[in-house]
């Protein structure tokens, strides 16, 4: 189902579908393009990235992690993944586990088909129970 997205989420949305279509993904076929804001607003993207070598492959979401932790940031305010799925694609269990390295369970994450559908998620319904700092003694 198509719906019409508040703008900034459109426009990640948006990021993510155009950053997908740069996924170098010879392997699987399967291309996927994430974007996410920061809290100070800016946005960086993501596209996965295989490897003849398959487990050295990286997923879309890790891509655009790396890109905001380089430039300096720290916290994400809002995701978006895009792949041509049947339904709306689900972070595999260590881009979930990463997201949450940088985002409250509260942040909200847009999963999105390239045909259109969408649905909207948290970080924290993604991962419940997430391990976190507080169950180390670094807390
Ligand atoms: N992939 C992502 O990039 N993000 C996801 O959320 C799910 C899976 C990639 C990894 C691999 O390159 C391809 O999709 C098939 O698993």
């Amino acid at each position: 189902m198509t719906r019409t997205l508040p703008p900034p989420t459109q426009h990640l949305l948006d990021e993510a579908r155009d950053v997908r279509t740069r996924a170098y993904a010879p392997y699987s076929n399967f291309q996927v393009g994430a974007a996410l804001r920061t809290q100070e607003g800016h946005v960086f993207v993501g596209c996965n990235v295989e490897n003849v070598a398959y487990p050295e492959g990286t997923c879309a979401e890790a891509g655009a992690i790396a890109a905001m932790a380089a430039a300096g940031a720290r916290r994400i305010a809002e995701v978006a993944v895009i792949a041509d799925s049947p339904s709306p694609v689900p972070p595999c269990g260590g881009c979930r586990q990463k997201l949450a390295e940088f985002a409250d369970p509260e942040t909200p994450v847009t999963l999105a088909t390239v045909s259109g559908e969408t649905l909207h998620t948290t970080v924290g319904d993604l991962l419940p129970g997430a391990f976190g700092a507080a169950h180390m003694d670094k807390a």
